[in-house]
């Protein structure tokens, strides 16, 4: 690709630069020059300059995901690396972190170096969390030194909790020196045992009262006081009794962290009638209310929530058509996640530069330098990592099949704002909108 990119916003937040009405040159994978107006013999120009009113197009840093399902290995037919790497592709992604709920689980080092092994040659970079307990069960911790250091980027046991407060104080002590946080999906257990009169398995138990992730959210900042050292990563936080708890913890100077989904910035429900199956909507934890909605957007723009996760949950078909009560929980999420903050979840408008700032520095900082994920900078002269977005663009969901190998979300059909235009990862062009940006691209990596 040899092309200048015309009339762009550039955003890159850990540059300190927020400008608008820039050309940028990439050759060869390479950004050669950002400047108010470029122009070079035989170089096409894409113009992308938007009419007077309208917001332009942004170009900035490949955004960072915390937070999928993969499904590989275990459920082809709900995603693969490869479809979900197309997906995140599409959705300007150039990293992410895959969970360990997978069948088997990531609970040791060897199924962590060949989880690596898979995603390796995937054009968008998989990072892979393994599991904090043996079969994600709570019982045994993991042999985290060894996970480490067959590629682990953080630790956690996400899609449970049932691990106790005191066997992740030792984690976090433990994973203290090796520079990882330990992922926590703050939903307790036992509560949701209790409220569903169940005594089996609660990953699909419908009633999640709001109490069972206040309680779990407390449970593990207090283990992180007492194991005095490690970094608490919070999930998906869904409530506005969470925001608070999150507050006093960082008041107390404790090495908490956290993330808010598309989804429950959102809770969706604005724009989408009740979705058929029902079971669209099931996700844990689940959507709440319009109180939580707003402390939720409300920690994002200030930086107490730090980053946007989607939580990209792949599901069968067959899993999502079940009765509610029976069905799986969760929703995908890669392809809608920045249309979503845009259009529903508060972030559009005046707080786009701090949506790229959640979807990039914030989560890299959440894995730390340990997990060798490149700043995320728009350097001249080097390979580029980019995303290029138009926050004005309207679509439709579904409308175009997307790449996910799964359809499991509540937006199908919904109108949306915010096209991803192109993507590229270590230079080389991983997704494009050959409508809007026709330029001749030896290297869109097919997947
Ligand atoms: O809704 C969810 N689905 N939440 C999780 O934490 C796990 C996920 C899954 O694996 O399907």
């Amino acid at each position: 690709m040899n092309a200048i990119l015309r009339g762009v916003r550039v955003i890159d937040p850990l540059g300190r630069l927020d400008a608008p009405g820039q050309d940028v040159w990439i050759d060869g994978g390479k950004i050669l020059a950002i400047y108010h107006h470029i122009d070079a013999a035989g170089v096409p120009v894409v113009d992308l300059t938007p009419p007077d009113g309208v917001d332009p197009c942004v170009l900035c840093p490949g955004f960072i995901d915390l937070h999928v399902h993969l499904r590989q290995p275990g459920d082809d037919e709900a995603e693969t690396l490869e479809t979900g790497a197309r997906a995140a592709a599409a959705g300007g992604f150039t990293h992410m972190v895959a969970m360990a709920n997978t069948t088997p689980p990531i609970d040791t080092p060897e199924r962590v170096a060949e989880a690596r092994l898979a995603a390796s040659n995937l054009p968008v970079s998989i990072l892979q969390v393994a599991a904090l307990t043996r079969g994600l069960d709570g019982e045994e911790l993991v042999d985290i030194r060894k996970c480490v250091e067959s590629g682990a980027v953080a630790l956690g046991d996400d899609g449970r909790n049932s691990v106790s407060p005191r066997q992740l104080a030792i984690a976090l002590a433990e994973t203290a020196h090796l520079s990882r946080a330990v992922f926590v999906h703050p939903e307790d257990e036992e509560m949701i045992a209790q409220a569903n009169g169940t005594q089996g398995s609660v990953t699909r138990s419908p009633i999640r009262p709001v109490e069972t992730e206040t309680r779990a959210v407390n449970l593990a900042v207090r283990a992180l006081s007492h194991a005095r050292s490690g970094h608490l990563h919070l999930q998906h936080l869904s409530s506005e009794g969470s925001v608070a708890s999150l507050r006093r913890a960082r008041h107390q100077g404790l090495a908490v962290s956290a993330e808010v989904t598309p989804h429950h910035l959102s809770m969706w429900l604005p724009v989408a009638e009740e979705p058929d199956p029902q079971a669209l909507r099931k996700v844990n934890p689940p959507l709440r209310g319009e109180l939580d909605r707003v402390a939720l957007v409300q920690a994002l723009r200030e930086g107490l929530i730090e980053a946007v996760a989607t939580d990209h949950a792949p599901h069968r078909a067959a899993e999502k058509s079940l009765a509610y009560d029976d069905a799986a929980p969760g929703m995908i999420g890669l392809e809608t996640a920045l249309a979503t903050c845009i259009t529903i979840g508060g972030m559009g408008g005046e707080w786009l530069a701090t949506l790229v700032e959640r979807l990039t520095v914030g989560p890299h900082r959440i894995l730390g330098p340990a997990s060798g994920v490149p700043e995320p900078r728009l350097r001249i002269g080097e390979s580029a990592t980019c995303t290029l977005f138009d926050p004005n663009a309207e679509w439709t969901v579904g409308e175009t099949p997307l790449h996910s190998r799964s359809r499991n979300t509540p937006l199908i059909g919904a109108r949306l704002r915010g096209t991803v235009l192109l993507t590229l990862a270590g230079g080389r062009v991983i997704h494009q909108d050959p409508a809007r940006v026709p330029i001749v691209s030896e290297q869109v990596t097919s997947v």
